[in-house]
């Protein structure tokens, strides 16, 4: 199994391209069983979620093929199998995506129940709760979603907690249905807008994403389009914190500023130097880092998915700062590690309490989940010594090579197989 190493104590410097975003990607892939005829998307990042998502689609019968060079051509038009099976959504949560596209255009779909994972519980009663609202029947038989239907009709579904691939689900379920749904209280997600704008140039009618409210007019058939990812905006806040923590002075190239609005708001109260452009934006890392509360919501404010990345950040910080999670309800295990490596830090409930200041030594470390994997390289970028990190596997299921990105702007770091 690889394993990263990474000697601390060099200031990033340079530039750097964002990938396509996984979290944008997943679902475009999944909306290509809405339609028989060819989807061709661009900006695809070339991880293992996505080449999970692709044998996926492959298994059910579509033509799936994804290129490293970012690009994917998807054609469901003979699809054998409308089911996902636990192989697959065990490695990959994401797979639940499918469900809504098979219903609303097979009537039919056995999917595997994902179970919780690392981070939390992550039930998924909201999806069949919509599903369920718009004419299915869904039951849970041998840990299979067993879905059904005699056509899905409109509805008005007001969803009681913002869920991102739910939403994503109930709107790619719609777009089929009969009639008007209404998608209330619904995620805002620049990903969740992405996959809007695809499903409208495969003939969708939809409108208010980006807002609470989604209405989407089914329509009978949807047919082929072309369409580009979004950049993906983790992966620029990553690179953003790399920069900050290291004191280093890098531009981030290829992202959307303004999905990140939050994030760098953040980290610009805590010291660093930020210039926007259009597509671009540049951090320069300022001493002293300054130490400053965080909580993370739904999107706009900041997301869970730079929690981590931020705790690392803090751990240099000049005094305290309390991290809070309000998404997910076990999502600090990097702290752990973190401690490890020297780091001052008090878990209560779904608050951390970061002392700031500590020196922090390499040491060898675990890898819980996909951005804890990512804040542990970051504590890694400024500790002394030499920090080994274990089951590499989570940081491939979604960052595109990044510790070639790093070594690219400095960083002493190594993929060791
Ligand atoms: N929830 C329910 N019922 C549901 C669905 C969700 O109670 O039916 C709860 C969850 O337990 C959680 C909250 O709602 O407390 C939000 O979860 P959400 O459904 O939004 O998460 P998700 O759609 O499973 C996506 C991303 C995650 C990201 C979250 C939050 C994808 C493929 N995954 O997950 O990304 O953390 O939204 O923004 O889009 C990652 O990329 O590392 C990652 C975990």
């Amino acid at each position: 199994m690889d394993k990263i190493r990474v000697i601390g104590g060099n200031p990033l410097k340079g530039c750097v391209e964002i990938s396509g975003a996984k979290n944008a990607a997943l679902p475009a892939m999944a909306a290509s069983l809405l339609s028989a005829e060819a989807i061709h998307l661009e900006n695809i990042p070339y991880v293992r979620d996505i080449l999970t998502t692709r044998r996926l689609l492959q298994e059910m019968g579509a033509e799936a093929e994804v290129l490293e060079d970012g690009t994917a051509t998807l054609k469901a038009l003979d699809i054998r199998s409308r089911e996902a099976p636990y192989e697959l959504v065990k490695t990959m949560r994401a797979s639940i995506l499918v469900l809504g596209p098979l219903v609303a255009r097979f009537k039919k779909a056995r999917v595997s129940l994902p179970g919780g994972c690392a981070i939390g519980a992550r039930p998924v009663n909201l999806h069949l709760m919509g599903l369920e609202k718009m004419g299915a029947t869904c039951d849970v038989v041998h840990g299979y979603v067993e879905a059904s239907t005699e056509g899905l009709r409109g509805a008005n579904i007001l969803m009681d907690t913002v869920t991102v691939t739910g939403t994503e689900n109930l709107m790619m379920a719609a777009t089929l249905a009969e009639g008007e749904t209404i998608l209330d209280n619904a995620a805002c997600e620049p990903e969740v807008s992405d996959l809007a704008g695809l499903l409208r140039s495969m003939g969708g009618r939809i409108e208010g994403d980006g807002t609470r409210t989604i209405r989407i007019q089914g329509v009978k058939e949807l047919h082929g389009c072309r369409h580009r990812v979004i950049p993906d905006r983790i992966e620029a806040g990553t690179f953003a914190v790399a920069a900050a923590i290291t004191r280093g002075d890098v531009e981030v190239r290829n992202c959307c500023p303004q999905h990140l609005a939050a994030v760098l708001s953040q980290l610009t109260q805590a010291g660093a130097e930020i210039t926007t452009e259009a597509n671009s934006f540049r951090v320069r890392g300022k001493d002293p880092i300054r130490s400053k509360n965080v909580t993370t919501h739904p999107y706009p404010a900041f997301p869970t998915d730079m929690q981590a990345q931020y705790m690392a950040l803090m751990t240099q910080g000049d005094g305290s700062a309390v991290v809070t999670e309000t998404i997910f309800e076990n999502r600090f295990m990097h702290a752990l590690e973190m401690i490890r490596m020297g780091a001052d830090i008090t878990i209560d409930g779904r608050q951390a309490l970061v002392k700031g200041g500590k020196l922090l030594t390499g040491a060898k470390v675990l890898a819980s989940d996909l951005r804890a994997s990512a804040s542990l390289i970051l504590a890694a970028l400024v500790a002394q010594g030499e920090t080994w990190i274990d089951r590499v596997y989570h940081l491939d299921r979604g960052y595109c090579q990044i510790e070639r990105k790093l070594a690219s702007i400095g960083a002493n770091i190594e993929r060791v197989s």
